[in-house]
């Protein structure tokens, strides 16, 4: 099977290929060209190795590494954590791995995100390859060098901007991921278009049903495009010092939910999804965009099979867990908005602006302490 696109991402001090196309983990074309090292070390968990380890242990033998070594994390978002890392560690000094080593990272955000963590610090860094399995991965966290785990108190918290030499895009991967899974990976897709590109909102809510179907053009076409938008925006704005939280639409919220419900409990797909509904109205009643493109994005999010309400959290509990988003600047919220379709900006918005937004949209309000009233 062919490599379908290759794009490239280009950044200050990196330039490197991302390859998309069904079958990519079957056949040579995408494994050539790889680090000359000794030792390659594949990190998967024990969900994604199974279905598809074998075929990527030998592509990577067939390129040339010496010794293949292994390391499986236990799954899930929970995980994505110290001792999860400490276990890379762990496996690569007891394997004797040096500095040229080469780390491919085959899973989801969670395992991209970890093995591109613990590259970017065994030996003070060494080169990875992003091999993502979900629909999230492919569309999102595999592209951009952002790597690191989570903190009890606060949604990768840790972590280092260590860029990838490759991202390899085998579509045909997503035929084993769980329909949830796939979905939530969608709201990342949908994501690109009030961003970046009113045209692909057009074409996604004209192409839902196939992209739901897992039709193998219209995947091509979202994540090819939504991988060409990631790296525009990244090759502008590598370090996040302004543009590149453009990319953040709906997470300021989404990670409240996700912090405030414990890790895993939603999806980072789902929480999102509802989080770019509340960053909607945000923006619409800052004035920015029509209360029409917020029924719009909740009716597409909602087709989708995303949830459009957000869960029912205390005020003070959303502003504890937004407060320590990487966005905030002096204890300042700044959340990304809507100017109009295809377009995004960090703005500022008043603490009451924003609890009348979560509570009228964010499900019913819970009663709050009276010191918090
Ligand atoms: P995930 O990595 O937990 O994967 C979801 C589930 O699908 C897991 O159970 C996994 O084992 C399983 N799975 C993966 N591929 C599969 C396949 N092909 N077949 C069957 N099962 C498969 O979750 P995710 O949604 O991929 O990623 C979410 C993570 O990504 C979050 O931690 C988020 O913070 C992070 N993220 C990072 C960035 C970034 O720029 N680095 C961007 C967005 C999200
Ligand atoms: N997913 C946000 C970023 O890569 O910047």
């Amino acid at each position: 099977m062919p490599i379908t696109a290759r794009l490239d991402v280009a950044t200050p001090g990196h330039r490197y290929p991302i390859l998309i196309g069904p079958g990519l983990l079957a056949e040579g074309e995408a494994w050539g060209g790889l680090p000359a090292a000794r030792h390659a070390v594949v990190v998967s968990n024990t969900t994604v190795h199974p279905l598809h380890g074998a075929a990527l242990e030998g592509r990577v033998a067939h390129a040339g590494y010496a010794e293949v070594h292994r390391v499986l994390l236990p799954d899930g978002e929970a995980h994505k954590d110290w001792s999860a890392l400490q276990s890379i560690f762990d496996h690569l000094l007891s394997c004797g791995c040096d500095r040229k080593t080469v780390l491919f990272a085959l899973g989801g955000g969670v395992v991209g995100d970890l093995a591109g963590f613990a590259a970017a610090t065994y030996m003070r860094g060494v080169r990875f390859v992003q091999v993502p399995t979900t629909l999230l991965a492919q569309v999102d966290s595999s592209v951009g060098g952002k790597t690191g785990i989570n903190h009890p108190l606060g949604k990768n918290m840790i972590g280092a901007f260590h860029q990838p030499v490759r991202v390899v895009i085998d579509l045909d991967t997503l035929s084993t991921l769980p329909t949830r899974e796939y979905v939530s990976g969608l709201a990342e897709v949908i994501k690109y278009g009030p961003i970046a590109d009113a045209s692909f909102l057009d074409w996604i809510e004209a192409n839902l049903g196939a992209l739901l179907a897992r039709d193998g053009a219209a995947l091509a076409h979202a994540v090819r495009r939504s991988c060409e938008i990631k790296a525009a925006v990244v090759g502008a704005d590598e370090r996040e010092s302004g543009l590149r939280a453009i990319l953040n639409f709906g997470h300021t919220f989404g990670h409240a939910i996700e912090a405030a419900l414990g890790y895993g409990a939603w999806l980072h797909g789902e929480a999102v999804a509802s989080g770019m509904v509340l960053a909607a109205r945000l923006s619409s009643e800052l004035g920015l965009v029509p209360p029409a493109f917020v029924d719009r994005l909740e009716r597409l999010l909602a087709r989708a099979g995303l949830p459009v309400q957000a869960p029912a959290l205390p005020f003070d509990e959303w502003m504890r867990h937004m407060r320590v988003d990487k966005k905030a600047e002096g204890g300042e919220l700044r959340f990304v908005v809507i100017e109009r379709i295809g377009s995004a900006a960090l703005r500022t918005a008043p603490d009451a602006l924003v609890q009348r937004v979560v509570e009228r949209h964010g499900g019913a309000a819970l009663p709050r302490p009276a010191a918090a009233a």
